[in-house]
C-alpha cells in the first residue's frame, strides 16, 4: 500500500505556506535576519510542538512566522515546500497565505506575495507543478482589518484566485466576515473558509449560506448533523480534510476515530490535505499513509481522494481534463 500511495498523483487544496516552515529553516532565517527565537536547537522547536487544541498550535505558529522578513525568505519557504510536493507526487497545489501575520509586523504585502509567487513560477517551469494562491483573513482580527487586507490584494488580483478564512474558529463565526466576503465576491474572488474544524456544524451552514464558499476547509463536524451530511453529498461541495492536523490538534483522539472514511462512504466530495505539515508531522504522502493504515480504505477509494481534489480545484476544465 505504501508504494501505491507514494506513486499516486496528488492534489493539495489546504496548505498554509507559513505552516511549511521546518525548524531547520526557522533557525537559518532567524540567524540570517537576526531574529531571536526562544529555542536553542531545531529539536527543541519540535519538542515544543505538543498541542492540545487549535489555539495552542496557533500561539506557537504565529511566533514561528516572525523569522520571515524578506522576499527571499518567502521564496525559500515556498520553494522548500514545492520540492516536497515533487517528492510526494503532488501535481497541483492551492496555497493559503496569511498576509496579516506579516503586514502587522511591518512586512510589506508585496514582499510576501512576490516571494511566494516567484517560487510558484519557478516550480511550474522546473518541476511541472501548477498552483494557485488563496489569501486568508485571520478571523481573530476584526472586520475592518479584513477589509483593508482585501484592498491590499487588489493590485495582485491576477495572482490570487480566492479568499479564505482561518485562525481561531471558536468565538469568530462566519457571520463576522459576511460583508467583507460579499465585497470579495463582487471583486471576482472565489471564497473558501475554515469551518467545522473545532466549531459546530452551524459554522458550515453559515460558511455556505453567508460566505458563499466554493469549498469548506476541514468541515469534519458535518457528521454531527444528518441533514447537513445529505446536503453536502447532494451538492458535492468539497471538504478539504486534514487528517494529521485533526489528530495532532485533538479534533479526533486517534486516526482510527477519524470520520474521513465515513464521509467518503456517504458520498461527500472529501479530499486529503496536509494543512501545516511542518507542525503536524507530515506532508501529503504521510497523510495518505496515516489514513490508509488506520481506516478501511481500498486503493480505488484512495484514488478517489485525488479525483475529488481535481474536481474541487480552482483550475479550468481543460487543466482538470489533463489531470484526470
Ligand atoms: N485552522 C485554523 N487556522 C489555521 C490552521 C487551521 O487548521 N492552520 C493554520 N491556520
Ligand atoms: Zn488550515
Amino acid at each position: 500500500m505504501k508504494a501505491f500511495i507514494s506513486e499516486l498523483p496528488k492534489v493539495e487544496l489546504h496548505l498554509h505556506i507559513e505552516g511549511t516552515l521546518e525548524p531547520e529553516l526557522m533557525f537559518e532565517l532567524a540567524r540570517r535576519n537576526k531574529v531571536d527565537i526562544p529555542f536553542d536547537t531545531p529539536e527543541a522547536v519540535r519538542a515544543a510542538y505538543d498541542f492540545h487544541n487549535l489555539q495552542s498550535f496557533l500561539d506557537i505558529y504565529y511566533q514561528g512566522a516572525n523569522v520571515l522578513i524578506h522576499e527571499q525568505d518567502f521564496f525559500d519557504l515556498t520553494w522548500a515546500y514545492l520540492l516536497r510536493c515533487q517528492q510526494d507526487n503532488v501535481m497541483h497545489t492551492e496555497i493559503f497565505f496569511d498576509p496579516q501575520t506579516h503586514t502587522d509586523r511591518g512586512v510589506h504585502f508585496s514582499t510576501v506575495v512576490n516571494g511566494i509567487q516567484m517560487a510558484l513560477s519557478q516550480a511550474e517551469k522546473e518541476l511541472g507543478i501548477s498552483s494557485q494562491l488563496i489569501m486568508c483573513f485571520l478571523r481573530h482580527l476584526d472586520e475592518d482589518a479584513a477589509f483593508s487586507t482585501l484592498e491590499m490584494a487588489l493590485p495582485y488580483k491576477d495572482k490570487i484566485v480566492g479568499i479564505g478564512l482561518d485562525s481561531s474558529e471558536q468565538g469568530n463565526p462566519p457571520e463576522k466576515f459576511k460583508r467583507v466576503f460579499e465585497r470579495a465576491l463582487e471583486y471576482g474572488f472565489l471564497t473558501v473558509a475554515h469551518a467545522g474544524e473545532e466549531g459546530p456544524a452551524q459554522n458550515i451552514y453559515d460558511a455556505m449560506d453567508m460566505l458563499k464558499v466554493s469549498r469548506i476547509d476541514h468541515g469534519v463536524s458535518c457528521s454531527q448533523d444528518a441533514t447537513l451530511m445529505n446536503r453536502l453529498a447532494t451538492s458535492q461541495l468539497p471538504l478539504t480534510v486534514c487528517p494529521l492536523s485533526n489528530t495532532r490538534l485533538k479534533v479526533f483522539d486517534s486516526m482510527e476515530q477519524h470520520n474521513i472514511a465515513a464521509l467518503l462512504h456517504h458520498g461527500l466530495c472529501v479530499t486529503i490535505n496536509s494543512d501545516d505539515p511542518a507542525y503536524f508531522g507530515g506532508y501529503m504522502t504521510d497523510n495518505f499513509n496515516a489514513v490508509a493504515e488506520a481506516l478501511p480504505l481500498t486503493r480505488s477509494e484512495l484514488t478517489q481522494f485525488t479525483l475529488n481534489a481535481i474536481e474541487a480545484s480552482f483550475i479550468n476544465d481543460d487543466a482538470k481534463a489533463v489531470m484526470r
